[in-house]
C-alpha cells in the first residue's frame, strides 16, 4: 500500500536554510507572507559552517531594518577599507573617502545563527535534517515539494511558489526541464586553503596580498579569531599542510618593507575551497525561482557570494509582495532579468579581483600586467573608487 504523506500548505516553499533561504523567509514574514523552509543539514551544522565573512553596506542595512542586526552591530567589525599588498608594500583603499560607505566583517555562520534564532522566536516553520527532497509541478499553479523527515516519514508541501535556495550542490536547479537553462562557467586553476586561528589580528583591516608564491588573504572574525587564506592547488592535500607550514607560508606572502606582524596561534579549522564562476540563465522557470548559489557562483576574492544571495531574495520578496498585494506579476516576471544585472556585475568584479591578485603559472607578461593593474588601482582615484564602489556593494534594488 502506498504511504500517505503528511500534507502542509503554504504560500512559498523554500528549499535550503542558507543565507538566501533564511533571509527570504524573514522578508516574507515581515510582509505577512507565509513560508515553510526545509533543510537537509542539522541546525548545528548550519550554525557552524565556516564560509563568508564580509557584509556589504546594503546587506547590513537590510538585516538591521528587518530586526536581525542587534548582535551584528555589537560584535561585527566595521571596516573602513582594505589593503592591497604587492611588491612588498601595502596600499590602503579608503571606502568612506571614496564611497561614503563601510563594510562589516561578521561570519556568515553568525548571520545564519541570528536568522535561525529570529525564525524560532517567531514560531516560523523551519525543518532541519530532511531527506529525499523533490520539487514537482513547477509548470502549473500548484507546485509541490516532497521530502522525508528524519524518521523516514513522507511529507508534502503544497505551495504557490517554490524558492530554490539550496546552494550550488542542491536539487532545485535540476528540477528545471532539460534545455531551459543556459550555463555560463569558468573554472580557475587554483583554490584557497582557508584557516581559522586563535591569534591576534594581523592588521586592523583585511589585506589582499599578491605575491610571487601565490595570493594570500588576511581576514578576521573577532579580536581573538582570525580567518586567513592561501592560494593553493585545486587538489591540494591538507595532510601536507601542518600548522607550521601554513604560518611560514602566510609570513612569506606578507614579506616586504612594512610587513605586518603575524603572530601564530592555534589553527582550529582548515579547508580547501574551489574557485569557479558560474551563472545559469534564466533564474526562474514556471513557479520555481532560483536564488543565491543555486543560480550563480563567484570566486570568493571579491567577497560577493553571500551578498548576492541576499540581493536576489530582496528582489524576490518584493516581487511576491506585489503578487500577493494586488495580483501584479510584472516584478515576478522580471525577477531573472532584474537579478542577473547585479549578478553579472558581481561576476565581473569577482573575476577581475581574482585575475589581478592570483599567481598565474608561467605567464611573465601576465604578471607584469597584474602589477601594472595593482599600481593603477592604488594610485588613481578613479580606479580605486571603482574597486571601492563594487566592494562596499552596489545599491540594493528599491
Ligand atoms: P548556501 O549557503 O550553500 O545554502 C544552501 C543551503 O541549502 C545549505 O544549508 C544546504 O545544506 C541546503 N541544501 C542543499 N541541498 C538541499 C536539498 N536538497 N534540500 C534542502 N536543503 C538543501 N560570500 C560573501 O558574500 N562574502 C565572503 O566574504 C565570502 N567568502 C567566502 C569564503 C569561502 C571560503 C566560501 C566557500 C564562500 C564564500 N562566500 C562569500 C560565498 C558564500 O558563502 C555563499 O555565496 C553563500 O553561502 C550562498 O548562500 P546560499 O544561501 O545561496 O547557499
Ligand atoms: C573573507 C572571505 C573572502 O572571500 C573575502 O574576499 C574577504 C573575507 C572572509 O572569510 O573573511
Amino acid at each position: 500500500m502506498e504511504e500517505k504523506p503528511q500534507v502542509a500548505r503554504t504560500q512559498v516553499g523554500i528549499v535550503g536554510a542558507g543565507p538566501a533561504g533564511l533571509v527570504l523567509a524573514l522578508l516574507l514574514r515581515r510582509r505577512g507572507i507565509e513560508s515553510i523552509v526545509i533543510e537537509t543539514r542539522s541546525r548545528a551544522y548550519c550554525e557552524q559552517r565556516i564560509r563568508a565573512g564580509v557584509l556589504e553596506h546594503g546587506t547590513v542595512g537590510l538585516l538591521e531594518e528587518n530586526g536581525v542586526g542587534e548582535r551584528m552591530r555589537r560584535e561585527g567589525l566595521v571596516h573602513h577599507g582594505i589593503y592591497l599588498r604587492f611588491a612588498g608594500r601595502s596600499h590602503h583603499i579608503d571606502f568612506p573617502a571614496l564611497t561614503g560607505k563601510t563594510i562589516t566583517v561578521y561570519g556568515q555562520h553568525e548571520v545564519v545563527k541570528d536568522l535561525i534564532a529570529a525564525h524560532v522566536a517567531d514560531g516560523a516553520a523551519l525543518h532541519f535534517e530532511v531527506g529525499d527532497v523533490r520539487i514537482e509541478g513547477i509548470d502549473g499553479e500548484r507546485p509541490v515539494i516532497r521530502y522525508r523527515d528524519g524518521s523516514g516519514a513522507e511529507h508534502e508541501v503544497a505551495c504557490d511558489f517554490v524558492a530554490g535556495c539550496d546552494g550550488f550542490h542542491g536539487i532545485s536547479r535540476d528540477a528545471i526541464p532539460a534545455g531551459v537553462l543556459r550555463i555560463y562557467e569558468r573554472v580557475y586553476p587554483f583554490a584557497w586553503l582557508g584557516i581559522l586561528s586563535e591569534s591576534p589580528p594581523v592588521c586592523e583591516e583585511l589585506i589582499y596580498a599578491h605575491h610571487a608564491r601565490g595570493f594570500a588573504l588576511f581576514s578576521q572574525r573577532s579580536p581573538a579569531v582570525q580567518r586567513m587564506y592561501l592560494q593553493c592547488a585545486p587538489d591540494e592535500d591538507l595532510g601536507e599542510w601542518p600548522d607550521e607550514r601554513i604560518w611560514r607560508e602566510l609570513q612569506r606572502r606578507l614579506e616586504g618593507d612594512d610587513a605586518p606582524n603575524l603572530v601564530p596561534g592555534a589553527i582550529v579549522q582548515k579547508g580547501v575551497t574551489a574557485m569557479r564562476s558560474f551563472v545559469v540563465e534564466p533564474m526562474q522557470h514556471g513557479r520555481l525561482f532560483l536564488a543565491g548559489d543555486a543560480a550563480h557562483i563567484v570566486p570568493p576574492t571579491g567577497a560577493k557570494g553571500m551578498n548576492l544571495a541576499v540581493a536576489d531574495v530582496a528582489v524576490l520578496a518584493r516581487a511576491l509582495e506585489a503578487f500577493y498585494g494586488n495580483g501584479d506579476t510584472a516584478a515576478l516576471d522580471a525577477y531573472s532579468s532584474t537579478c542577473l544585472q547585479r549578478v553579472w556585475r558581481a561576476e565581473r568584479f569577482s573575476w577581475w579581483m581574482t585575475s589581478m591578485l592570483h599567481r598565474m603559472d608561467a605567464d611573465p607578461f601576465g604578471e607584469r600586467l597584474q602589477l601594472a593593474e595593482l599600481d593603477y588601482v592604488t594610485s588613481s582615484r578613479a580606479a580605486s573608487q571603482s574597486l571601492a564602489e563594487n566592494y562596499v556593494g552596489l545599491p540594493l534594488p528599491v
